[in-house]
């Protein structure tokens, strides 16, 4: 394992401070706590993240993942990481290298269980099968049936317990494939998709009868990457779309809608109201303003809630923001996703600091009026995705409580903090410390026993 051969000043700022990896494996519990662990959390909180295991990556985005779990039960926490060992891992690829296998994951975006199994994402391979002690299974094709990159964002619909998700790729044609899975596991339709540009499709929306794919001008340019330069870039004059999808046997049949370029990482939540879809997404002016590697370009590229609503019988979508603080990470209830759902949480984004940071404040937006509960931790605190769990029995959407890693930046320390979120600035449930510090990471869930 090589050390990191850059100096100080040379340090890409996803490898310093809290974004640098930590590399041991460790087993610790039970963990400090603050407050009081619900008992009717039993179950484990599981999150990923960007951990090179050299020290070194050629971007946030190809770090080795990381997957960091507290499992809580009987009101005692105990903490777990491993990494996601695939050929990516063994191999120490990077970007490039792992591009053409579709095996050779990075494995650090989402980790998700659909059908009893945890798998881990990234958006360009095969889904990694872990097990709940964070051991590596296996890479996960469906019985052979997924031959390319699963989105690390798919949909689990609640209605029907079907895994929806597509898969993007940039080098070659179709460059978007959507695939449904059944509540038991086993897919049951893949259909490839027109696209006019290889783009970035990071995530996308699905409601009860259809999904929605977004065509945002984040392009690839094989021959610049070919030449060491950027990837990927933000090309206005590529344009936007909205493409709308029947989820069941559309044969790759798309009505698409202009929209004003822009790029979303991730949307909060969309739902159908007669013959219109209602999207709330977190939306950027650009991306990659400052430059590939960079990301990040102030407040150009910082996500801010707007609202879409497609009108099919129109065809007509309007664009109106519905607030300008910075945030993303955005998530619902779980049980409401492709619902209307009246509540999203977003975590805040620091807009005066010079690369990526996440800021002190968690967010809940009542999406119908735009309005928003503040949740602040204090200027050295940084926190990441809010994640809700319901109560058991819970009749109100809001019933149950707010998990969400953050890292105090004046201490060195990381912590889990649960909320209520009927009480959202009020007194923390429970703060778990952790027995280490945790880089800052992607995406998490929970997943109940
Ligand atoms: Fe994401």
């Amino acid at each position: 394992m090589n050390a990191p051969t850059t100096t100080p000043e040379a340090v890409a700022w996803h490898l310093q401070g809290n974004w640098a990896p930590v590399f041991d494996e460790i087993e610790a519990g039970p963990l400090k706590v603050t407050g009081e662990i619900p008992k009717d959390l039993f179950g484990d909180y599981v999150r990923v993240g960007m951990n090179p295991r050299s020290g070194h990556s050629d971007h946030w985005f190809s770090g080795n993942g990381m997957l960091h779990s507290v499992q809580l039960e009987n009101g005692q926490a105990h903490y777990r990481n491993r990494y996601v060992r695939t050929p990516y891992y063994e191999a120490d690829m990077t970007m490039m290298s792992g591009m053409f296998d579709p095996a050779a994951s990075p494995a650090n975006t989402n980790i998700i269980r659909h059908a009893g199994q945890w798998l881990a994402l990234e958006e360009a391979h095969l889904p990694w099968a872990v097990d709940r002690d964070l051991n590596t299974i296996g890479a996960h094709d469906y019985g052979g049936k997924l031959t390319g990159a699963m989105t690390a964002h798919p949909r689990e619909c609640p209605e029907t317990g079907e895994l929806l998700f597509f898969g993007y790729q940039l080098a070659r044609a179709p460059h978007l494939t959507y695939y449904r899975v059944d509540r038991a596991g086993q897919m049951v339709e893949a259909e490839p998709i027109d696209l006019p540009n290889p783009v970035m499709m990071h995530d996308w929306n699905v409601t009860r009868n259809h999904v929605v794919f977004m065509d945002l001008p984040v392009v690839f340019d094989l021959g610049a990457a070919m030449k060491g330069q950027a990837p990927l870039s933000f090309k206005r004059e590529a344009g936007a779309r909205l493409g709308v999808m029947k989820r069941n046997g559309a044969k790759g049949q798309v009505r698409w809608f202009e929209i004003e370029p822009c790029y979303v990482f991730h949307p909060v939540n969309a739902y159908e109201q007669g013959d219109k879809i209602v999207i709330h997404v977190c939306r950027q002016q650009q991306a990659m303003v400052g430059g590939f590697s960079n990301l990040y370009g102030g407040e150009a590229t910082t996500g801010k809630i707007w609202r879409w609503t497609i009108d099919l019988a129109k065809g007509t979508v309007s664009e109106e923001q519905i607030d300008d603080a910075a945030s993303d990470f955005p998530r619902v209830n779980d049980s409401l996703v492709g619902l209307k759902a009246q509540f999203g949480y977003t975590s805040s984004l620091n807009e005066r600091a010079p690369s990526l940071t996440l800021g002190q404040y968690l967010y809940k937006y009542d999406l119908d009026s735009g309005k928003k509960q503040v949740r602040d931790f204090g200027a050295s605190n940084h926190l990441g995705e809010p994640i809700f769990i319901p109560r058991p029995g819970a009749k109100a959407e809001d019933d149950g409580w707010i998990m969400a890693l953050k890292h105090d930046e004046a201490i060195d320390q990381s912590a889990l903090v649960i909320l209520n979120a009927q009480d959202f600035d009020g007194e923390a449930v429970a703060t778990i410390t952790m027995p280490r510090r945790i880089p800052y990471g992607a995406h998490g869930n929970w997943m109940s026993r």
